[in-house]
């Protein structure tokens, strides 16, 4: 195993003010937002989207690397060129969403267990040849009543430790994430202690299946009340909460945490990475890892709308989505402000 080259490429997805970006939606997921959209539901709606998104003029300034999904990884541009080469050409390093989706777990009901182990370790080799240089694993933790179990939480933190030991003997680095759902009537209380015990699991299994902390990137939910919780927490008491689970969680070996969206807004996430990282954040100085954005709603979303499948609408699309990504750029760096969002 080369563990310098995992531990440059995981230094390298968060290198800077940049973060990544999750185009890794399955075929169902993708389907289900272009229908939402009253986009065509093809493989070619599909192929052209994703070729509006990776050509978007300077990705790169804000996107260390792109997350696709196996149908995607595979694709070209309308003039024949590969995704992947597109992206690389843009400087941004080429990942593949490798889990087989959350599925019912057995005897659990409302609780879900990712699949994908099976076969996986031959399917990351064949993803490292078409140019993949890290990969990512979901696993999703529902807060419910007499929910997640201690069966869920540590099943599904045994699979993302099995997922990164073999990515990590593949040359990829692993993006582990385990989503706890911003679904429900949860207070913030709760989605803190639940989040501390699934990363306690998460951590525990990495250690025991000897996955390198250095060649990782830690992607979790950002610490929310459930969205329909009575309470909605303010942008600064949410970010203090998440900064207090991760300090008490998250080794300092590993290198960056890039948050997933999980059905927030846009101009939410973006307000709640850079209060993480502002300045005036009390925690500021003493965080061991960058924090980092690996957003898919939280960028796409306005492009998507905008694009509406239309060829005439591309242009429009991407300023779009350059914009998010630009927002989230600057939320890195504490200076995001909603007055970026003045058009
Ligand atoms: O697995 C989920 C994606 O990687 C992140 O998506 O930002 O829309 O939650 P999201």
């Amino acid at each position: 195993m080369n563990i310098q080259a995992l531990m440059d490429t995981a230094k390298a997805l968060i290198a800077g003010d940049k973060g990544l970006l999750a185009m890794d939606e399955s075929t169902p997921t993708c389907n289900k937002r272009f229908a939402a959209a009253g986009i065509p539901q093809t493989e070619e709606a599909r192929r052209g989207y994703r070729e509006l998104i990776v050509t978007t003029p300077g990705l790169g300034e804000c996107i260390n690397g792109a997350i696709l999904y196996d149908e995607t990884i595979r694709q070209r541009t309308g003039e024949g060129k590969p995704f992947v080469k597109v992206l690389v050409d843009a400087g941004i390093i080429p990942g593949i969403k490798v889990d087989l989706g959350a599925k019912d777990m057995a005897t659990h009901p409302g609780e879900k267990i990712t699949e994908g182990l099976d076969g996986l370790s031959d399917r990351l080799h064949a993803y490292f040849q078409l140019g993949a240089r890290f990969a990512k694993w979901r696993a999703v933790i529902a807060i419910g009543d007499g929910i997640p179990s201690r069966a869920c939480i540590e099943a599904n933190a045994h699979a993302l430790a099995r997922y990164a030991a073999l990515c990590q003997e593949a040359g990829i680095v692993p993006v582990v994430e385990p989503e706890v759902l911003m679904d429900g009537e949860h207070s913030l209380q709760l989605c803190q202690e639940t989040t501390q015990s699934v990363l306690h699991s998460v951590f525990e299994q990495l250690y025991v299946q000897g996955v390198i902390l250095e060649g990782l990137i830690l992607k979790p939910n950002m610490v929310l009340p459930g969205l329909q919780c009575a309470k909605q927490n303010s942008v600064e008491v949410i970010a203090e909460a998440t900064i207090t689970c991760l300090l008490r969680t998250v080794p300092a070996a590993v290198p960056g945490i890039a948050f997933l969206s999980g059905g927030q807004s846009g101009e939410l996430a973006s307000a709640r990475l850079n209060a993480m990282n502002a300045s005036s954040s009390p925690f500021r100085s003493r965080l061991p890892w960058a924090l980092a954005f690996s957003f898919a709603r939280a960028i796409q979303l306005p492009a998507l709308q905008i694009w509406h499948g239309e060829e005439t609408n591309i242009v429009a699309a991407q300023k779009a989505l350059y914009h998010r990504a630009d927002c989230n750029r600057a939320a890195r760096r504490g200076e995001y402000s909603t007055t970026m969002e003045v058009a």
